[in-house]
């Protein structure tokens, strides 16, 4: 039915998602019907179609049939929980929403199937408020929906009186304002009689208000997304290490925003900064910015590490929040309960972290808003909650950029819970950039104190053979001897039992190097002089080691020529690399990405090892004395 219309939608007209909502026996679908029927939407016969039908089997012709006649047809097309309507007026086109039932609604907006910018309750006139017409009101005060219009159907029930109609209207909106919603209006309509849909009813001559289409009118689009802030959730990073193609493409969806050459870009929660040098594009043209709901690759003018889940921004437009303690509104649709102690996944735009239930502020009742006063949430509850987080991700508050700002909740491996962001909170666990952790209360400062000088981590990187490990275990004697508390982690030792998983492939090095860095972390944040040796042949993985330091971080370039290398051969690696026993060997079959700006270069094919060995010692010795 809708698919004339959808393939002459144009980008640039504006269309809004309207979700319809209320009891089955409240008339939902026959104001529905009507309004398709009214606003001329439906596919050509299908009105005399479901006329014809009804006079077949000798029954009163109803728009609801309509209605029920166009979801069978979507329902042999795809299995959906909601049921999607188009419909145009002069000003906009419309995707109506509607689901069957509340908990098929809940998930669909939780779980993002469905977003709606605005809503439409309705109410049996004959029947008045129920406890489903409040539970509607607050889930959709909760998920953040504020554009309301309330139609109190059935008006031909109940003989178009108005007092009946003031009356619901009253009650509802007196419930309706406890739950912050101020409805735009409320109209007295009858689907089954077309009364103020689309016409002015005379038979409601006392009604001066919008009928229904003019209602939805003055409802307002959101920011259009390409005008809000740019946040492009990082998908991955693709690398093209192939016929010198060098190019690392950070790759995502833009979610809001335009994005443009020469754009500076911060992406958070790490606040690295860095320009886009080029857009990429699969087949198509470089040149044209990105645009909202595009999906996009770009290169960065510097190398900087950046992993999937971080969010690209503008530098010079507004930034998202980070952090890892979050006020929520959520929803539970899980088996078992949300509860305490226990680890979630935790997923907002493309990060994914774990998570632990904090605090439930409160569980609420959606029909009298009682609150009941514990701490786990049951299947179909919703609630106001605190979560903590097991490492910092960016997000927005409810009410901008959706994919950044709602969030859903996987319990063993399926989506257990959702909901909006409402308020970001302070962490007494997290630094001030949000982005580490300080170990308990104890600080930098009593560390350094107690050992009398500070923490640092010594990275050296260089070919198998180049003398990393020799020089190395000769510092950490002489700085020892020195009173400086030093540790020095070896990337052959670590590969017996940390890293004895991995291998040489690009991606088991660079998750060694990774680990290493975490480590070398936690070392240097205990107060060590931290030593690394690692061949650690990319420049990326030596940058993220580098973005895990908290104090300093020397990296350190011990440098020896191939050919020397080669010759030195202690463990006779390089003669098995080159008679192929051994593959991915650095320098032989696999690359090594020299330091471009090493804060130290020892180079052991001009200098002795006990000259290198001095250097070395003489330049920790300085920096820990700062
Ligand atoms: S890294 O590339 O992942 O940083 P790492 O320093 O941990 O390397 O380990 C390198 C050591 O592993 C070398 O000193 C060498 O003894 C041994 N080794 C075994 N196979 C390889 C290989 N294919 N490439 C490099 N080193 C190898």
């Amino acid at each position: 039915m809708t698919k004339d219309l959808q393939k002459s939608a144009l980008p640039q007209e504006e269309m809004m998602n309207v979700v319809m909502v209320g009891h089955v026996d409240h008339g939902k679908s026959t104001v529905i019907g009507r309004l398709l029927a009214d606003t001329d939407s439906l596919p050509e016969g299908k009105l005399d179609m479901v006329r014809e039908n009804c006079k077949r089997n000798s029954k009163p012709f109803e728009y609801a049939f309509l209605l029920d006649a166009l979801k069978n047809e979507q329902a042999q097309g795809i299995t959906i929980d909601t049921a999607r309507c188009f419909f145009k007026t002069q000003k906009r086109r419309y995707i109506l929403i509607d689901a069957p039932g509340h908990i098929e609604f809940l998930k669909n907006m939780v779980t993002g199937a469905s977003r709606a910018e605005a809503a439409m309750l309705v109410i049996d006139a004959a029947r008045g408020v129920e406890e489903n017409t409040r539970r509607h009101g607050y889930f959709l005060s909760m998920l953040g929906i504020r554009q309301v219009v309330v139609l109190v159907n059935k008006m031909d029930l109940v003989d178009y009186k108005e007092s009946v109609f003031q009356d619901i209207s009253q009650q509802y909106a007196e419930f309706l304002r406890k739950i912050d919603i101020q409805p735009q209006a409320f109209i007295p309509v009858s689907g089954y009689e077309g009364d103020n849909i689309a016409n002015h009813s005379d038979r409601m001559p006392w009604f001066k208000g919008k009928n229904l289409l003019e209602q939805l009118d003055e409802f307002q689009n959101a920011v259009p997304a390409d005008l809000q802030p740019l946040r492009l959730p990082v998908q991955g990073v693709y690398k093209f290490t192939e016929n010198n193609d060098s190019r690392r493409i950070i790759a995502g969806t833009v979610e809001a925003g335009t994005l443009q050459q020469g754009d500076q870009i911060v992406f958070y929660p790490s606040g690295k900064r860095t320009a886009v040098k080029t857009l990429e594009r699969f087949n198509d043209s470089c040149e044209r910015p990105f645009i909202s709901q595009e999906a996009a690759g770009f290169t960065m003018t510097d190398q900087i590490y950046v992993k999937r889940g971080e969010i690209a921004c503008r530098a010079n437009e507004p930034a998202p929040h980070t952090g890892v303690r979050l006020r929520v509104n959520l929803f539970w649709l899980g088996k078992a309960r949300l509860e305490k102690n226990k680890n979630y996944l935790f997923k907002c735009g493309t990060a994914k972290v774990s998570m632990q239930l904090e605090q439930v502020e409160r569980v609420v009742n959606a029909s009298d808003l009682s609150c009941v006063n514990r701490q786990y949430i049951e299947k179909n509850e919703v609630a106001e909650c605190t979560l903590t987080l097991d490492s910092p991700i960016a997000f927005d508050l409810a009410g901008s950029c959706e994919a950044s700002s709602r969030f859903v909740i996987v319990d063993s491996y399926e989506i257990a819970g959702g909901g909006i962001i409402t308020e970001a909170l302070e962490s007494e666990h997290f630094d001030k950039r949000n982005i580490r952790w300080t170990a308990g209360s104890v600080g930098i400062k009593e560390r350094c104190q107690l050992n009398g000088h500070k923490g640092l981590i010594v990275w050296m990187t260089g070919l198998s053979g180049s003398g990393k490990s020799s020089i190395a275990e000769d510092v950490e004697r002489q700085l020892v001897a020195a009173g400086i508390h030093t540790y020095v982690l070896d990337g052959d030792k670590l590969r017996h039992g940390l890293n004895s998983d991995l291998g040489f492939s690009q991606q088991d090095r660079e998750e060694n190097v990774r680990r290493t860095a975490e480590l070398a972390a936690l070392l240097e944040d205990a107060g060590l002089v931290t030593i690394v040796t690692l061949i650690s042949p990319f420049a990326e993985g030596r940058a993220f080691a580098r973005s895990r330091s908290r104090q300093e971080f020397v990296e350190v370039y011990v440098k020896a020529r191939l050919e020397t290398c080669i010759k030195r051969d202690p463990k006779q690696l390089y003669r098995k690399a080159l008679e192929g026993q051994i593959s991915d060997f650095t320098g032989i079959s696999s690359a090594y990405e020299a330091p471009t700006e090493p804060d130290l270069v020892l180079d052991t094919d001009i200098w002795s090892e006990e000259e290198c060995v001095e250097v070395l010692f003489n330049n920790i010795m300085t920096r820990v004395a700062e």
